[in-house]
């Protein structure tokens, strides 16, 4: 039923009590990338899914999208485009807000990275929101928080997720 590779995944996630702040259970990838194996088959179930999909960019989210989107980004043949917190990016940008679990922030991607009618694959590593233009097929993530309803903030665009937490 489930792929095998999920619980060794879902087990390298170390959860963090009350951090950043009292009440926020923090899932910290950080020590998924200290376990090649898992670290290996997060890569791969992406590439499992998307490599025969058409698609031309993997958009990272800053900071976490960073480490997930660019070897997906490789292995399936496609650009990544990096969206960054404000004021990083030196060219002209597109802006968005959204909320977080922990307040709102925004994200900015060059314009021109994307081009009209290309497929594009989001990636982070936990849901909680975000928007784009171009045709979204898919957005990924490590991480599903249930309670945070992020699917529903995606505008009906798919969401594809490794480990579903409460
Ligand atoms: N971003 C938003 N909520 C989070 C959480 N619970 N753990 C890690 N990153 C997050």
């Amino acid at each position: 039923d489930g792929d095998p590779r999920v619980p060794r995944i879902n087990a390298a996630i170390r959860i963090v009590p009350d951090f950043p702040k009292p009440g926020i259970l923090f899932r910290d990838v950080t020590t998924l990338l200290l376990d090649h194996q898992a670290f290996k088959d997060s890569i791969d179930i992406f590439v499992e899914r998307y490599k025969e999909q058409k698609i031309d960019v993997v958009a990272g989210i800053e900071a976490r999208g960073f480490i997930f989107g660019p070897p997906v980004a490789l292995a399936i043949g496609a650009k990544f485009v990096p969206m960054r917190k404000p004021r990083k990016l030196p060219g002209e940008v597109v802006s968005e807000e959204y909320t977080l679990e922990y307040g709102t922030d925004r994200i900015e991607m060059h314009v021109g990275a994307v081009q009209p009618g290309e497929r594009a694959l989001i990636i982070d590593d936990l849901i909680a929101t975000e928007r784009v233009g171009a045709q979204v097929v898919e957005c990924a993530c490590v991480i599903g928080l249930s309670d945070l309803k992020g699917q529903e903030k995606l505008g009906g665009r798919p969401l594809f997720i490794l480990v579903e937490c409460e």
